[in-house]
Parts: structure tokens; sequence; C-alpha cells
């Protein structure tokens, strides 16, 4: 295992539903590290680049138009083989099918409607942070917590 930076967004719907505290409740829980936040509008040009491998699928068009439909929180977290771990935190990409205790099946039920992206491996997850923040953006801090988080 090593330590990775993943790209985690919270959907608009989420923002809509007010879920945007209980989400990053969860990934703070779990013991994940937040080195960067912004609240924003994606955009058109960010949204193709982000969903760029979907192009062409039936779902594209309708995905598109939802994740530029309103504000949306792109975060960047950091930990012990966190992109698997955020993917575990969020469940199956079908609330349905998603496990109890994650966030799509305790908190979704369509998934068109699935609340977070989380990057799928660590070269998406470098592209897709590329898409939202800039290097200095990224904020280099000590997590003093982080002594009881690992041994
Ligand atoms: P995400 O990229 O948003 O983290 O979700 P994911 O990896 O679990 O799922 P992915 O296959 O990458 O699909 C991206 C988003 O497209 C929508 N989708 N709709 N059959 C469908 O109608 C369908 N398949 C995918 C979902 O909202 C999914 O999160
Ligand atoms: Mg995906």
């Amino acid at each position: 295992m090593a330590k990775e930076r993943t790209f985690v967004m919270i959907k608009p719907d989420a923002v809509q539903r007010g879920l945007v505290g209980e989400i990053i409740k969860r990934i703070e829980s779990a013991g994940l590290k937040i080195v960067a936040m912004k609240f924003i509008k994606p955009s058109l040009e960010q949204a193709k680049k982000h969903y760029a491998i979907h192009e062409g699928k039936s779902f594209y068009d309708k995905l598109i138009t939802f994740i530029t439909s309103g504000p949306a929180v792109p975060m960047v977290v950091e930990g012990e083989n966190a992109i698997n771990r955020v993917r575990q935190l969020m469940g199956k990409t079908n609330p349905l099918d998603a496990d109890v205790g994650t966030i799509r099946a305790d908190l979704a039920m369509d998934i068109g409607r699935n609340l977070i992206h989380g990057a799928d491996s660590l070269e998406n997850a470098k592209y897709e942070i590329g898409i939202y923040f800039t290097e200095e953006e990224l904020v280099d801090w000590e997590w003093i917590l982080e002594q009881w988080i690992y041994e």
C-alpha cells in the first residue's frame, strides 16, 4: 500500500439535497486527509474533460447536463490506498446494487443521481485533479491527528 491522492467530487444532486456535510463527514471520519476543496458550478469544458472516457455512451449527454446543472464540490483527498478507499465508501455506481453502509446505498436511489464521483485509477486521479485544481491549490499541511489514524 502507498499513500495516494485521489479526486472526489460531490455532485450537484448532493448539493441540492443538503448532503455536502454528510458526505464530507464520511470521508473525514474514514481517516482521509483533505488537501483541496472548492465550491463551483462545473463548466461544460470541465465536464467534458472529466467524463471524456464515457463520450459516445448512451448516458453521456444526460451525465454532462447533470454535472453542469449546478454547484458541485470537487476535492482532493489523500491517504493509504485512497483511490480504493473512496470507491469503497461510495459504493457501486447503481445505488440499488451498493452495499448498505456506503454513501450511494444509504443516501441515493438512482444511477443518474448517485451523489459522488471518485477517480478509479491513479492515472485518472491525476488527470481529474488537473481539470479542477492548479498545483498551487493543493494544500501542503501537517495533520496532527494522523498519528491516531495510522500506527
Ligand atoms: P463516477 O465516475 O461518477 O464516480 O461513477 P462510477 O465510476 O461509479 O461510474 P462510471 O461507470 O464511471 O459512470 C459515470 C457516471 O455515469 C452515470 N451512469 N449512468 N447506465 C447508466 O445509465 C449509467 N451508467 C453510468 C452514473 O451517474 C455514473 O456515476
Ligand atoms: Mg467513473
